[in-house]
């Protein structure tokens, strides 16, 4: 399946992204675990994203459609893909489309992860990060690692990511509103969204995803 995941900063897209790929035997793609493995390892591409993610803003269209596009083009894309992060605004899901139909391809489903705002701003609070890669994701209280500040997966050091600080996180939802939104109604006049709560443990969020999923197969 192809597949798109929407949804405010810190919904869940990451955590369901897991294990969404690993059920559905696709790869998972995360334009923000993209952007911030270039950052560790320094490269220009790196550089030139820490100063956008940093103020919570959008990195420009050119960098993050070429970087999609190669990561895309990596996994074989007719096997199917579950974006996490991309596309983040409507010129972005036109570059999409595009990609897409030059392949003779389209999505399956965009999967809309609803969470109320005050919830948002609890679990990205509470989020703990692996630094050896950023899709290894704990909370303190609701999803705490076995020892703290240690990665369960891979024994990496946990760490509070720079742009969740309080006043970066109210500039994403804002460009949350502003410009990854209006992507609902751009793939609702295509008939492809779903939506679900993303309230509840982890695991009962996955169930209602696969159950979803399962009825745009
Ligand atoms: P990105 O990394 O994509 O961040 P985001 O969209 O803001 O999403 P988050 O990673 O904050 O949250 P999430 O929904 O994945 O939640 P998570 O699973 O971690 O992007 C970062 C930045 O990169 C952007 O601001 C931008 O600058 C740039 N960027 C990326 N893509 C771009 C693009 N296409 N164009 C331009 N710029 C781009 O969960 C959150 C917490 O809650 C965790 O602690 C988790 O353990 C916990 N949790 C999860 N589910 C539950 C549950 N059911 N119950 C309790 N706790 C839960
Ligand atoms: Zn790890």
């Amino acid at each position: 399946m192809r597949i798109v995941l929407v949804g405010p900063p810190g919904a869940g897209k990451g955590t369901q992204a897991a294990f969404l790929a690993k059920n559905l035997s696709i790869p998972h793609i995360s334009t923000g675990d993209l952007f911030r493995a270039n950052i560790s390892r320094q490269t220009e591409l790196g550089k030139l994203a820490k100063s956008y993610m940093d103020a919570g803003n959008l990195v420009p269209d050119e960098v993050t459609i070429g970087m999609a596009k190669d990561r895309m083009e990596q996994s074989d894309a007719a096997g199917g893909f579950l974006l996490d992060g991309f596309p983040r605004n409507v010129s972005q899901a036109e570059a999409l489309d595009e990609m897409l139909k030059d392949e003779g391809m389209k999505l399956d489903a965009v999967l809309d992860l609803e969470v109320p705002e005050d919830e948002v701003v609890k679990r990205i609070a509470g989020r703990r990060v692996c630094r050896k890669d950023s899709s290894h994701v704990f909370h303190v209280t609701y999803t705490p690692p076995k020892t703290e500040g240690v990665c369960d997966t891979c024994g990496g050091e946990l760490y509070q990511r720079d742009d969740d600080s309080e006043e970066t996180v109210r500039t994403r939802l804002e460009v949350y509103h502003t410009q990854t939104e209006p992507i609902i109604d751009y793939y609702k006049a295509q008939g492809l969204v779903v939506t679900i709560s993303a309230l509840g443990k982890v695991e009962d969020v996955t169930g209602r995803a696969m159950k979803a999923l399962q009825r745009q197969e």
